[in-house]
């Protein structure tokens, strides 16, 4: 309630590699990506750091809206590939981008991203505008929620199975205050544990300057192993600071859950899937979507499917994918538009909202 989408925008960088490029890296080749994925060529970021993307991105969503940088009161960043870990990605893209009135914050969702910065920031506006509670909170007008991935840097490019699918980019929407818009109409989160690492990409801690015990280097899942799951995981595994996924169970789990989270947020809005004009799903594989969509029974031509020219960009995915449906003229005020995420954590979740 109360908030509408007023612009929204994308950046990608410069170095656009296709599929004919990738098999010269490793042995693969066009026909089978497009079988396969329906991915045609994807950007890779040589000399664009996430907080250049970011920014830009940023920057044509406000022109777009016609807001001023320095009216937005909320930036929520959401990334897997920060440039920093101190200050946050958010803190960076906010100095860069002159949002110098901004309260800003990273939120990792993995590519359920979109959805878990859409439903805070929505929150945070609904309870700081609600009646009463702008003496006691920090008002919130306007919001910025920014997806930015540079997983260039976290791709084993040796790994023909999971190297082919990723992307870099940004997509950013600029959100309003406004008491008449229905804005969002409901949303479902879902977490699943990832007890088997089907997706998964380590933290590395150096540990040479620890001065207790003996531990000399330590990732996040060799925390893991040592807890109380420890059984259903295998430290072979580990490909440590690289994307490490099993593909096929992926594939499985992610039809369904894109299937339940539409269904689940239609429930909660009332509506009918019949009744949304377009579905934004994060964008993993193009038979990802046609098996979800079969599932639902909505056929494919009401979901928008940007993954040719971009690959997966994880947590900047639906919403560049919202600008190519905005660009397409795909959404007009009054229209219903379901985004639908589902990703690492395991996470996955979807936001019906009224344009
Ligand atoms: N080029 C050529 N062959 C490839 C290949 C590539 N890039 N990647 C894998 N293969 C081969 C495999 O080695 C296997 O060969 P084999 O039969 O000789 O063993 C064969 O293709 C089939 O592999 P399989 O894993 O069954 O293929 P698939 O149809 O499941 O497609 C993915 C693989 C990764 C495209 C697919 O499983 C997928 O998209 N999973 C979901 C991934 C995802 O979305 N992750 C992010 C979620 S947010």
């Amino acid at each position: 309630m109360g908030c509408r989408i007023a612009g929204c925008a994308k950046e990608l960088p410069d170095l656009t590699v296709t599929n004919d490029d990738m098999s010269r890296i490793v042995d693969t080749s066009d026909e089978w990506i497009v079988k396969r994925t329906g991915i045609h060529e994807r950007h890779i970021a040589v000399g664009e750091t996430c907080t250049d993307m970011a920014s830009a991105a940023i920057t044509k969503a406000l022109a777009n809206a016609g807001i001023q940088h320095e009216e937005v009161d909320l930036l929520v960043c959401m990334t897997i590939t920060p440039d920093t870990i101190i200050p946050s990605q958010a803190c960076l893209i906010r100095a860069r981008a002159g949002l110098s009135n901004a309260v800003a914050f990273d939120l990792n969702a993995a590519c359920t991203g979109c959805i878990y910065g859409l439903e805070v920031a929505t929150s945070m506006m609904e309870s700081s505008m609600a009646q009463g509670s702008s003496e006691q909170k920090n008002p919130i007008r306007h919001a910025v929620i920014v997806g930015v991935e540079r997983l260039s840097r976290i791709i084993d490019w040796t790994d023909r199975a999971s190297c082919v699918l990723f992307g870099d980019g940004a997509g950013a929407v600029v959100l309003e205050w406004d008491e008449k818009a229905k804005g969002i109409l409901s949303s479902f989160l879902k977490n699943t544990d990832d007890l088997d690492m089907l997706l998964s990409c380590d933290q590395h801690y150096d540990l040479s300057t620890f001065p207790f015990g003996d531990a000399q280097v330590e990732t996040g899942s060799s925390i893991m192993w040592q807890g109380p799951n420890a059984s259903h995981l295998d430290p072979e595994r580990s490909t440590c600071g690289s994307i490490g996924m099993e593909g096929q169970q992926v594939f499985k789990w992610a039809s369904s859950a894109m299937a339940e989270a539409a269904e689940e947020a239609c429930k909660r809005g009332g509506i009918s899937l019949e009744d949304v004009d377009v579905i934004i799903p994060h964008q993993a594989n193009e038979r990802i979507i046609r098996f979800a969509a079969k599932k639902l029974k909505v056929p494919m031509e009401r979901f928008q499917v940007s993954i040719g020219s971009v690959g997966n960009t994880s947590a900047s995915s639906v919403l560049m994918a919202l600008t190519d449906a905005y660009d397409a003229g795909r959404v007009n005020p009054g229209d219903k538009v379901l985004l639908v995420g589902f990703g690492g954590g395991l996470t996955s979740g979807a936001m019906l909202l009224e344009a």
